[in-house]
């Protein structure tokens, strides 16, 4: 197993619960709960933005083969597909088997011949150097091991002058609640639920050190006056509170309390949410090549064109 150098550690709160990279353990009914999460979030409107505007900074071509690292259900294939039209190719990979499942349906149901999704750890990708014109990630470097690592095997895949992408976002909550204390535990949560919580503002950094250059970041600011702003905000603030439990994060008398006082506010109109989002684009040029192939990386993909 490779190791991250010192000094590479984002998380300065220790190693983070890692509950997005597992899954796969969940029950069913939680595995569904963040499925239906993740179809929420993908037509919020500010984290919509932020993909559409970082896949548009990939430089696809009609023809592309394209990479999706943490593709969840597929939510940006919709996004994906007009880019790169019929002779492309899109590969997804997720640690999700159900995901996997999900995002191969829904690219049967939009006849998307060009997708193809199969169940791959990001940091140990079954592709050989080079093999894509450009690959993303969106909303996955906060939960991987080392996000340095994860993004160094996005750099391995892509061609030389190929360019790399990701979204993410910083999953602390500027929030109204009528006691202090539910903002603060709602956010100490979110913050025990990612590994590497801070990402987002370090895309740049990580990006660079993966031998990235012509890096360029954007933020972008999700927000909400009333939890039916958008469906996201009551599956990531009510739906989700079971998932919270689940883990340890949360008591349930307290997930309760938090859900009380959200939906009071939200009555009454003074319900307020945001967060922000930052995504980075960066080209792989020849430094980029000293990101080197993991051990035992198999033989040029064979896949798309
Ligand atoms: C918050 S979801 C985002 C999914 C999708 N990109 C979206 O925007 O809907 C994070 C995803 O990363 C996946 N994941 C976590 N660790 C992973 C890893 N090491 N390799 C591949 N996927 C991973 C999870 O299964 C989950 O689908």
């Amino acid at each position: 197993m490779r190791t991250s150098p010192p000094g590479d550690t984002l998380n300065p709160d220790g190693p983070g619960s890692g509950l997005w990279a597992g899954l796969n353990q969940l029950p069913e009914d939680l595995l569904a709960t963040s499925g239906r999460l993740l179809a929420a979030m993908s037509t919020e409107p500010a984290l919509t933005r932020a993909r559409r505007e970082m896949l548009n900074g990939l430089g696809l071509e009609v023809g592309s083969r394209v990479l999706e690292a943490g593709c969840g259900n597929g939510a940006a294939l919709g996004d994906v597909l007009p880019l790169i039209g019929g002779r492309g190719h899109l590969v997804g990979v997720d640690a999700t088997r159900s995901f996997v499942t999900e995002a191969q349906a829904a690219a049967r149901r939009l006849g998307a011949a060009q997708a193809e999704y199969q169940e791959a750890d990001v940091c140990h990708l079954p592709f050989a150097a080079g093999s894509f014109d450009a690959a993303f990630c969106d909303k996955l470097l906060v939960h991987v091991r080392s996000a340095r690592e994860a993004v160094g095997e996005l750099v391995r895949v892509t061609r030389q002058g190929g360019r790399v992408g990701a979204v993410e976002w910083m999953a602390h909550l500027s929030l109204s609640t009528a006691r202090p204390e539910h903002e603060a535990g709602i956010n100490v949560a979110l913050r025990q639920s990612a590994r590497n919580f801070s990402a987002g503002p370090n895309l740049a950094r990580i990006f660079r050190q993966a031998g990235l250059t012509q890096v360029a970041t954007r933020l972008y600011l999700a927000e909400a006056e009333s939890l039916s702003d958008h469906p996201f905000w009551r599956a990531f603030l009510i739906d989700q509170l079971p998932l919270l439990v689940h883990a340890g994060f949360l008591t349930a008398p307290w997930a309760d309390a938090f859900a009380a006082d959200v939906k009071a506010l939200d009555r009454e109109g003074s319900f307020r949410a945001a967060f922000v989002i930052w995504t980075a684009c960066g080209t792989k040029s020849v430094s980029s090549l000293l990101a080197g192939p993991h051990p035992g990386a198999p033989p040029p993909y064979a896949g798309g064109r």
